[in-house]
């Protein structure tokens, strides 16, 4: 079984779920709909977290559709609707109902990944040919011109750390030659980037999970207190504006 290093058990989790859910469903739904899921359609949304998209999935494929949202831990749902099923699994063990979906997509999950070209294989397995794939992860390129010089400094810890527990916060990148390697067509995407200042919701989700990882951060060697307390200061400062995250969205077709 697979391990996911901000797993649901930290206490801060539900939050963030719901967090991330304010700040990206809004994206995540407005690529879904160019993508042109409709009533009858078949949907599965792998890595659902607390089943937000899911859960709107569901109301665009009714009537006479149905939607599977599957995680490793199912504990943190907090949604329920007539034609949306939720299945505890792990992509890594295997596609999911193979060419059974008609769009397939995923969000911030492959970046925690030991194996994501396999996982991007069962997800494309699990699609009907002719079907869409929709898939959406980080790419931490805007912190490398991030500043002042202490945030430029948090964030190479953070990628050290990331690196040490096996997350790649580059993934969005691979993802276009990923799906390509695997014979996709019609393949495009985008990358956005959310500006965002101390105090907003961003710096909220950020403080958060900086104060909850403090502890492994600190004990990893790539950090001190002093620069995790310039961190949480600046995010904490509204006159500071920052970029963090390039939110890479890709789609493509099964032929
Ligand atoms: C960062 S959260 C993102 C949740 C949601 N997609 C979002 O963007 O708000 C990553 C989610 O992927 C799930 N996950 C991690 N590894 C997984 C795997 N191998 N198979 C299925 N789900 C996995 C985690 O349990 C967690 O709910």
């Amino acid at each position: 079984m697979s391990e996911y290093v901000l797993d649901h058990h930290l206490e801060g989790e539900g939050r963030r779920l719901a967090l991330m859910s304010r700040l990206l469903d809004p994206m995540h739904r407005r690529h879904l709909g160019e993508l042109g899921i409709g009533p009858g359609g078949k949907a599965l949304e792998v890595g659902c977290g607390n089943g937000s998209i899911a859960a709107w999935l569901a109301a665009q494929v009714a009537p006479g559709g149905s939607v599977v949202g599957v995680d490793l831990d199912l504990s943190l749902i907090a949604t329920r609707a007539p034609d949306l099923e939720f299945r505890q699994g792990d992509i890594l063990a295997g596609p999911v109902d193979p060419g059974g979906f008609d769009l397939v997509t995923a969000r911030a999950v492959l970046h925690h990944l030991a194996d994501p070209e396999l996982a991007i294989a069962n997800l494309v397995a699990s699609l009907a040919r002719g079907g869409a794939i929709l898939l959406i992860e980080p790419d931490f390129l805007p912190v490398s011109v991030a500043g002042p010089p202490p945030i430029r400094e948090f964030w190479d810890g953070w990628l050290a750390w990331a690196g040490d527990q096996g997350i790649d916060y580059h993934v969005g990148r691979s993802l276009a030659p990923r799906l390509a390697a695997l014979g996709l067509e019609q393949i495009e995407g985008t990358a956005e980037t959310a500006v965002y200042n101390g105090g907003s919701r961003w710096a909220e989700y950020w403080t958060e999970t900086v104060a909850e990882l403090r502890g492994p951060l600190v004990g990893s060697g790539h950090f001190d207190d002093g620069l995790i307390d310039a961190f949480l200061a600046h995010c904490a400062d509204p006159g500071w504006w920052t970029e963090t995250i390039s939110f890479t969205a890709v789609r493509a077709r099964k032929s």
